[in-house]
């Protein structure tokens, strides 16, 4: 699928089969979540465009290249928390807008529950991170309400989907490029993602 982008990254694949593990802790998941976020996103960028800048090197002048635009990291509360700090360590200027947003457990439906972004947009481009794409409502309404605010460059970076979520998301935001650790296998009754790695928001948090 045009757009969708399931990495093949050994490193990728090894700290992912760490985090599946049942029996990795809150302190070793958390620091997965961190290391899979900055690997994700650093193939999520590769088509971030930059800027001629003059330097000088000790022995000399050279033209460098700046990044040219604003980037903004959307982590979608709780679980994409544990992401911001992998991803802004390579990314230090880029700002930081939380969206809060929880999946009610009966009608597995988003409730928006926190937005503090300001009237006008402040960044170009957009990474949403959240380390699950399950039935993808939650991303779907990130990604309007990004696109309300007047970003037009929106990427989703996640570590595991369910192809649920993946066409989910596709569908209604076709422009979204989706980079994502694993496709899954399936959503199961409850809406978890099969076989998954449980809910990575009690996972990371200890809940
Ligand atoms: C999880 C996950 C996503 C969402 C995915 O969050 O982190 O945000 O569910 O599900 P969807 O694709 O079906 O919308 P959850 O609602 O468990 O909240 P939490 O991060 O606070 O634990």
């Amino acid at each position: 699928m045009k757009n969708v982008h399931e990495s093949a990254h050994p490193l990728v694949k090894h700290k992912l089969t760490r985090l599946r593990d049942k029996n990795t802790k809150p302190k070793k998941f958390r620091e997965l979540v961190r290391e899979l976020g900055a690997l994700l996103t650093y193939e999520a960028t590769m088509d971030l465009l930059t800027k001629p800048v003059k330097i000088e090197t000790p022995m000399a002048q050279i033209d460098g290249e700046d990044l040219e635009e604003n980037i903004g990291l959307v982590p979608i509360l709780r679980a994409g928390l544990g992401m911001v700090e992998g991803v802004w360590g390579l990314m230090p200027s880029a700002e930081v807008w939380h969206i809060g947003l929880y999946r009610d457990e009966r009608t597995l439906k988003p409730v928006a529950y926190y937005n503090r972004l300001p009237i006008a947009p402040t960044v170009s481009v957009c990474l949403i991170l959240d380390p699950m794409l399950a039935t993808g409502g939650s991303a779907v309404a990130t990604v309007d309400i990004l696109k309300k605010w007047g970003v037009e460059k929106i990427k989703f970076v996640g570590l595991i989907a369910a192809p649920e979520g993946i066409a989910r998301l596709h569908q209604s935001h076709p422009d979204v490029a989706i980079h994502i650790a694993a496709i899954d296998d399936h959503l199961n009754v409850d809406g978890f993602i099969i076989p998954g790695l449980g809910d990575a928001g009690d996972r990371q948090f200890g809940t």
